[in-house]
């Protein structure tokens, strides 16, 4: 592993193991991918103040949120079939995520259910991503299991109302359910490493990898057809079905994919106790705002009554501090693990945290800051727009 120093260079590794349907699936944005390149280009435009002679050689990232002390204001985003990238990925980045002592935030479209992922990984801070299925009953029965498997906190993701447009995943042959093509079936033998110690795996032990919390009855292995009405994720959800399960959950809800102010006002009188000011990595919707720009508008507004959190783009350390400083207390990070884990499993997944922590580290001291809020207090030099001194 010593070679992967960087992102790019875990990106690379990744590359190079997965599939290019499957790599693509987990690189990749939406539509032109103007929302991928605004969210790094949002990020790259803030600089820090540089303050020397500070005396100080440390910085404690110790992060408060709900009542919990965490030693690095990082969470493992939900990210859908991380046990493709790796046999039991969700189990691996679990552990990985427990080693640092950050929670997990496991997908509702994950291949190891809530169940397996807490056998796996038994001292794990775990919280459930949640997509609201069309059918009720079987939401509720979902946030059950969580709730049995020790989940404290729910994140309900609110902006996916339907399947983004992803051009990339019909020219590589990539579905979900898996309809194999030449081109599909042509790629994965391109990779037979992957191919052993991922699919040929999974067929000799739990069979081929499906959608883990889908009820027994629904169940499809992801490479068959017809995905029952039921579990399909509801595309005209509202707030009355947050407050239905603001009812049922006594555990924390966090909203994921706020990117406005009144959204994020709504969520407070919806009765959540947090939000993800998040754009999906670029995912989803093209022409979104980045985080970046939205979120000081956003803590201004509602900073003082719910925990804020942020997602999208986060490739270095100081990616995570402009979050911070904009306004967040805590960040997701999604597709950084993923190469992580792609590259080396556990280890990798691992490795590429701590090196986010790493850089995190040193950019703090080049800022002269001894903690997190006295960095927040004053860190910012310039946000790319011109200044008024
Ligand atoms: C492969 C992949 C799958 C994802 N699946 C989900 C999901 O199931 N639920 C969800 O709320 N967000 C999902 N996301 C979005 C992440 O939770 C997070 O918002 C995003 O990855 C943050 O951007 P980053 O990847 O640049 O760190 C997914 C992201 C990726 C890359």
């Amino acid at each position: 592993m010593a070679r992967l120093l960087n992102a790019e260079d875990f990106r690379g590794a990744a590359r190079k193991r997965l599939p290019k349907g499957l790599f693509e699936y987990i690189d990749r944005g939406t539509e032109a991918e103007l929302a991928m390149a605004d969210i790094r280009h949002s990020l790259d435009r803030i600089k820090f103040k540089q303050s020397v002679l500070s005396g100080q050689s440390q910085c404690d990232m110790t992060t408060e949120l709900f009542d919990r002390s965490y030693p690095t204001p990082l969470i493992v985003a939900p990210t859908a079939l991380a046990g493709l990238v790796s046999y039991d990925g969700e189990v691996k980045l679990a552990r990985a995520a427990s080693r640092l002592q950050i929670p997990f935030c496991v997908s509702t479209q994950s291949v190891t259910s809530i169940e397996g992922i807490r056998k796996g990984a038994p001292d794990s801070e775990l919280w459930l991503q949640l997509y609201v299925w069309k059918n009720r009953e079987l939401t509720w029965q979902l946030l059950d299991r969580a709730r049995n498997a020790g989940v404290s906190t729910l994140v309900i993701t609110v902006d996916t109302p339907l399947s983004p447009k992803r051009e990339y995943n019909q020219h590589n042959g990539f579905s979900v359910p898996f309809v194999p093509s030449v081109r599909g079936v042509v790629d994965v033998l391109s990779r037979p490493a992957w191919l052993g110690s991922v699919m040929m795996r999974y067929s000799m032990t739990s069979g081929m990898p499906s959608y883990a919390h889908y009820p027994a009855e629904f169940k499809t292995a992801i490479t068959r057809d017809a995905v029952a009405q039921d579990v399909q994720i509801e595309s005209g959800l509202g707030w009355d079905d947050i407050a239905q399960i603001r009812d049922r959950w006594s555990g924390k809800i966090i909203i994921k994919g706020i990117l406005s102010e009144k959204d994020a006002v709504q969520s407070v009188k919806a009765g959540a106790d947090g939000i993800v000011v998040s754009a999906h990595g670029g995912r989803n919707f093209d022409v979104a705002p980045a985080p970046a720009n939205v979120l000081p508008g956003i803590a201004a507004a509602v900073g003082e009554k719910i925990a804020i959190m942020a997602d999208s783009g986060v490739r270095r350390g100081s990616d995570v501090l402009k979050y911070l400083a904009l306004g967040s207390r805590s960040v997701l990070v999604g597709r950084l693990p993923l190469y992580g884990l792609a590259a080396a499993g556990e280890e990798g997944a691992f490795d590429a945290l701590s090196m986010l922590m790493d850089e995190m580290h040193s950019n703090l001291i080049f800022a002269g800051a001894k903690n997190l809020e006295d960095f927040k207090k004053n860190a910012i030099a310039s946000s790319g727009h011109p200044q008024r001194e």
